[in-house]
């Protein structure tokens, strides 16, 4: 497809993100069998719903603007979800597991994450104003998936991973690290007081 504007540009988007969507929701189901803490099954359950709606989205776009949104191939996610589901085939501890589960499913957000937000500036400067907020709407979701994808590795799964027994929650895990820093640096208080006074 030739990019003589940017309206052909932002069908390109379009279509790749509908592909990204279609191959996330094939993944979604094997990332909700092979995550072991509660909460993070629900949110990839909870995310496999939210999917079905983007791709919906993506489809009530195509009727305004005309056109298939199949057509493209986004190997951007393949690759990502190549290597999430990798992840969920990894043997070892399941807590352990379900933090690399988290970081790869990240690594997809964030994907959708800078795809959406420059389709929809695009859609927001040729002034498609309806594009631009269902375009918005799937990009809160996906920066809200993102969150608690945080939450869920900070609460529950990083600091319950074997290997983290002196972690009693998050304060002592950052002193532990403090703590480390301050017997790394010493003594280097003169370069400490340079640095601050900058
Ligand atoms: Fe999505």
């Amino acid at each position: 497809m030739a990019l003589a504007t940017m309206h052909d540009l932002m069908i390109a988007e379009l279509k790749d993100l509908y592909s990204a969507e279609t191959q996330l929701v094939k993944a979604l189901p094997k990332m909700v069998k092979g995550a072991t803490t509660p909460s993070l099954k629900t949110a990839f359950e909870n995310h496999l719903v939210e999917t079905q709606e983007h791709i919906s989205r993506l489809e009530q776009i195509f009727e305004m603007v005309g056109g298939s949104p199949k057509g493209k191939k986004c190997k951007g996610m393949e690759g990502l979800l190549e290597e999430g589901l990798e992840m969920v085939e990894e043997d070892g501890d399941d807590t352990v597991r379900d933090a690399g589960i988290i970081a790869s499913a990240q690594r997809v957000e964030h994907y959708e994450i800078a795809a959406y937000g420059s389709t929809h500036a695009f859609a927001t400067i040729m002034g498609h104003t309806e594009i631009a907020e269902l375009l918005e709407l799937t990009l809160n979701e996906e920066k809200a998936t993102d969150a608690l994808l945080s939450q869920i590795a900070e609460e529950e799964v990083n600091g319950a991973a074997p290997g983290m027994d002196a972690a009693e929650g998050d304060d002592s895990a950052e002193d532990a690290e403090d703590a480390e820093d301050v017997e790394d640096e010493v003594p280097a208080p003169v370069a400490k007081k340079t640095t601050r006074g900058k």
